[in-house]
Parts: C-alpha cells; sequence; structure tokens
C-alpha cells in the first residue's frame, strides 16, 4: 500500500496489448515507460501496488488465492472482456452449435436461420437444466431441454412446453433463452457476459484504438477460412491469472522451452532500452520471434501444413491477444493456433488448445495432426507444470511478490495494471 504519486493516466492504456503493438511496427517505444514510478487510473491511485520505483511486481498472494477476491472477479473482471468462445468453422451452417465454456458459463454457440451467430446461456427458463451436454457439438432444428422437454428455437425463443399453454398458462415469448452479446472478428467468436458491452470488440483488441487494428493485412490472411484439427482441454491446479503471466512473458523460454529456443530467437520477445530510457521491443514484428530461415512454429522450423494460410510467407506471422483474460490467436504461414484460459476456481483454470489449418487442406495429404500439434504441446505440458508449482508457493504465507525482470517479464505489467483497473473501478 503506501503513499503513490499521480503520473499520465493514459499509461495503462499505452502498455496495454503489448503483443498486439509488437505486431503493428518492428520498433515500438512506449514514451513515459520508465518513468512510471506508480499507476493511477482516472487520476485515483490503485491501491494494489505492482509498480515500485525500480521494478514492478506480480500480486499479493490473496489475488491467487482468496476465494472472496476471486468472487469480485466474476462481476469486475470477467463480465467487462470480450472472450473468445469459438470459430466460425464450428458453427458454419444455421442449426450448426458447439457448447463452449467462457469463464465460469456454459454458452450454446449457434447461427441461426438468417446466418447469424447467436449465443445462448444454456439454462433452461423452466427449472434451469443445462440443456446441452457441456462441450458438446452438433447441428440442431431446436434445442431441446432433456428435463421436461421444453424446446427453443435457433433464435432462442420457446417453441413449446408440453402441457402448458402459450398465453393461457404463459406467455412463451417472455421465456426465451437468455442471450450474450456476440461479435465475430475475422472469423473468431467472442461473448460479452455481462449486460452491455462497455467497449467494441475492436476497441478491446485494439487497446482503446491506441494500436489500429491492421485490417489489411488481416484480410490477407483469411483467418476465417481455417478449420479446427485439434483441441487440447487441460485442467490446471492454478489460478487464471497465474496462468496468464506465464503466458504474456517468456523469461522462462531459456530454461524451460527447449523446443522454442530451436525455432525462435528469445531476443526477439524482450525488450531494450533506448538512449532516453524509453521501452523498445526488439525486434518483433511480424515473425512472432522466429529466427531468420525459421518458416514456422514445428519442432524444426519446417512447415507442417502444405497450404498457406492466405498470403502469409514463410517465417511470417500475425498475432492478436487479449491480455486480461488470457487468450492469443498466433497465425503462422501454415497454421494457426488459440489458446485460452478459463477461470474455473479460485485455484482451478481450464486451459484450452485449438489448432487450425487452412479450410481445404486434407489430412495425410497437406498435414498430419501430430506435426502440427508437437511444438505447443510440448510447451503446453512444460507450463502446466510451472503453473501449478507456482500456485503451490503464491500460497505459503511466506510469499512476497518479487521484482519482475523489466525487459523479459514487461507485458506482465501492462495486463496486472489493466486487471487492477478493472477491479478497482
Ligand atoms: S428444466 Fe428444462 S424443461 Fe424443465
Ligand atoms: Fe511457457
Amino acid at each position: 500500500m503506501g503513499s503513490v504519486d499521480p503520473v499520465a493516466p493514459e499509461l495503462v492504456a499505452k502498455i496495454f496489448s503489448a503483443l498486439y503493438v509488437r505486431q503493428q511496427a518492428s520498433r515500438v517505444q512506449w514514451k513515459n515507460a520508465q518513468c512510471n514510478p506508480y499507476c493511477v487510473v482516472e487520476e485515483r491511485p490503485l491501491s494494489v501496488v505492482v509498480r515500485h520505483p525500480n521494478y514492478f511486481t506480480s500480486l499479493p498472494g490473496e489475488y491467487y488465492t482468496s476465494p472472496q477476491i476471486f468472487e469480485q472477479e466474476k462481476e469486475k473482471v470477467f463480465k467487462r472482456k470480450w472472450l473468445y468462445v469459438a470459430h466460425v468453422s464450428q458453427v458454419r451452417e444455421p442449426g450448426d452449435y458447439v457448447t463452449v465454456r467462457a469463464a465460469l458459463e456454459s454458452l450454446i454457440v449457434t447461427r441461426d436461420r438468417n446466418g447469424a451467430v447467436r449465443a445462448y446461456f444454456n439454462v433452461c427458463r423452466h427449472r434451469g437444466s443445462q440443456i446441452c451436454d457441456e462441450l458438446s457439438t452438433g447441428k440442431a432444428k431446436a434445442f431441446v431441454c432433456p428435463y421436461h422437454r421444453w424446446s427453443y428455437g435457433l433464435d432462442g425463443s420457446l417453441l413449446a412446453a408440453p402441457a402448458m399453454r402459450n398465453g393461457e398458462d404463459f406467455d412463451y415469448p417472455e421465456f426465451g433463452l437468455q442471450e450474450a452479446h456476440c461479435e465475430v472478428f475475422y472469423g473468431s467468436i467472442y461473448v460479452w457476459l455481462g449486460k452491455e458491452p462497455e467497449m467494441s470488440l475492436r476497441d478491446q483488441l485494439s487497446g482503446g484504438g491506441m494500436f489500429p487494428i491492421n485490417d489489411e493485412k488481416l484480410s490477407s490472411i483469411e483467418p476465417e477460412r481455417v478449420k479446427m484439427i485439434h483441441e487440447n482441454r487441460h485442467i490446471a491446479k492454478a489460478n487464471w491469472k497465474i496462468v496468464m503471466e506465464n503466458n504474456i512473458e517468456c523469461y522462462h523460454c531459456a530454461s524451460g522451452h527447449p523446443d522454442i529456443a530451436v525455432v525462435a530467437d528469445l531476443e526477439n520477445f524482450y525488450y531494450e532500452r533506448g538512449d532516453d530510457g524509453e521501452l523498445v521491443a526488439c525486434g518483433v514484428d511480424s515473425s512472432f520471434g522466429l529466427k531468420e530461415d525459421v518458416k514456422t512454429y514445428s519442432m524444426d522450423g519446417e512447415r507442417v501444413c502444405k497450404k498457406r494460410l492466405g498470403n502469409l510467407a514463410d517465417g511470417d506471422s500475425f498475432v492478436w491477444a487479449d491480455m486480461v483474460m488470457w487468450s492469443s490467436h498466433p497465425h503462422f504461414c501454415d497454421y494457426s493456433q488459440k489458446m485460452i484460459v478459463h477461470p474455473i476456481s479460485v485455484d482451478t483454470s481450464e486451459i484450452v488448445l485449438q489448432w487450425f489449418v487452412h479450410e481445404d487442406a486434407v489430412e495425410g495429404v497437406d498435414y498430419e495432426v501430430k506435426d502440427v500439434i508437437a511444438l505447443f504441446s510440448a510447451v503446453a505440458e512444460q507450463d502446466y507444470v510451472f503453473v501449478e508449482r507456482q500456485q503451490r508457493g503464491v500460497s505459503s504465507d511466506r510469499y512476497i511478490p518479487g521484482p519482475n525482470h523489466s525487459l523479459r517479464e514487461t507485458d506482465m505489467e501492462a495486463a496486472l495494471l489493466d486487471y487492477i483497473k478493472l477491479m478497482e473501478a
């Protein structure tokens, strides 16, 4: 706690979504970043201090262990961010549906008869049973609750309730499925669980408009023209922020991820100080850290799918990420990948990895699943161990947040400041 001095309030936005910033220019300079002794939001000092005069830290232990804080996060964080839930390839045709997790909720994502993507809370309006099995997929003309057989149309309206008549027993139109706000960004489906979005999805992905979305680049990649070929779901005994922090920093990559070091120059993930002390991202622009002459993120750097994503050349890439409710979406020349973290409880999270190749690629001809997923599967297995080990450590009475590396864990600070801003709003 202690006293704090105000600094430029735009700082939080400036250092938000650094992965996205890195994508926009090869040398990004964050002015004022060094002279940020503390942070403020709307002229009000944040009570959780992670920014110290010469370094920043992670959060105090209770933020990773307290059920009370987790309860607060349900309202203050999970319902105030757009959350990635699925890809349009999973709901290509009207009636296609996939039952997904979005933070703590189960949602039915489908395409209605008009072709619009819709997301409904998987909660029957009768007595609250889940309608679809969790994580189920299929094609439906209607969603029928298995308990008492209430049925709902693809537009969420209540179609029938056995032995209960519309307009006599009750008015059907008042008991349609509850719907989450839903937006599609280049094929990726996001939902907003709160009542009304506080920002557009594009605003969130562009860091409040400070880092304009590169539509020209994105259009050329055609991220919507992929298909999911594999999904890996893992329950980790770690708070979701521990997982998020681990995904953001690559300080641990050299020792923890030997397979990444084969294809990526880790220096590319770090920052350096410019002559006047400003933070400068090192070299990462469109390569996502790949070494020269490396074509993609695979075990040997060679392509793992013959069909390209749009016009991405060997070694080229594009990524967007949400830094707080962690999800990242890197696109390489031959495949794309999504990584999502779902909070389950204060000390349990679900980590989901999805892999995509071009929709025209043929398994056994253009790609083998095992080759596409090899590198990030290995990385994920290593990270599961790290995050669970850290969770056990921060649960100790003797855990005191220590200094993070200002140039190798830099992006964590932005995410933590944004998190604190949400919690203290
Ligand atoms: S709870 Fe769904 S029909 Fe009764
Ligand atoms: Fe890692």
